[in-house]
């Protein structure tokens, strides 16, 4: 079985610090650096925009899966591909022509993503999963880190688990919102292949040793 990965979310990184907590997780058993990018728009709230990202892939030495919390999202795979960023992920409710942008998404070179909010249901990916490099089931509402899990994600991995052996896919899962050392295992065990996680990785005085913890549930 192949190693299932872990992608803290710089959100909850100490915008001041930003290099340190970046050299931090190059150092660490994580996969990914996940990079959550709000409009103030789609969600209520903005996080941070292209000089920052521009700043953190000059010392990024991980892939760079960025999330995209913004409406248009179609407007910006360039920019996107040219700032680093190894994976782009947009929203299902905020794409009307949703084949099409990722297409467009992966003739940059980049895997596609498609993520769904806590209310978006599995079935309507049953047209383009064949197309989706990876599905991001958010387990909280997008905007905000620091928030509590929702549980009915299980049956969402298990739906899209479904989809995916049915039709012979081979997206990956995310999941984004909540994660922590309680929940991994159970995640993963569901189907999951790929956690994230702000919080619980940087408002921990071993940040480090947190990710290994989290890396070792997600693969026992
Ligand atoms: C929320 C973001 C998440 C966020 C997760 O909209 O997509 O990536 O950083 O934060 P935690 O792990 O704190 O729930
Ligand atoms: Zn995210």
């Amino acid at each position: 079985m192949s190693s299932k990965l872990i992608a803290p979310s710089l959100l909850a990184a100490d915008f001041a610090n930003l290099q340190r907590d970046i050299e931090m997780v190059n150092q660490s058993e994580a996969d990914w650096f996940h990079i959550d990018i709000m409009d103030g728009v789609f969600v209520p709230n903005i996080s941070f925009g292209m000089p920052v990202l521009q700043a953190i892939t000059k010392h990024t030495k991980k892939p760079i899966d960025v999330h995209l919390m913004i409406v248009e999202p179609d407007r910006y795979i360039k920019t996107f591909v040219d700032l680093g960023s190894d994976i782009l992920t947009v929203h299902y409710e905020a794409c009307t022509h949703l084949h099409r942008t990722l297409q467009a998404i992966k003739a940059e070179g980049m895997k596609a993503g498609v993520s769904l909010n806590p209310h978006t249901n599995i079935n309507l990916l049953e047209d383009t999963i064949n197309d989706i490099d990876l599905v991001l089931i958010m387990s909280v509402n997008p905007g905000f880190g620091g928030q509590s899990f929702i549980n009915n994600t299980y049956n969402k991995i298990a739906q899209l688990k479904e989809l995916i052996v049915r039709k012979g896919a081979s997206t990956l899962i995310e999941i984004d919102g909540g994660v922590n050392t309680e929940n991994a295992k159970a995640l993963i065990d569901a189907g999951a292949d790929v956690l994230v996680a702000g919080s619980f990785v940087f408002k921990n005085n071993n940040p480090l040793e947190i990710i290994k913890e989290l890396k070792t549930a997600a693969n026992s």
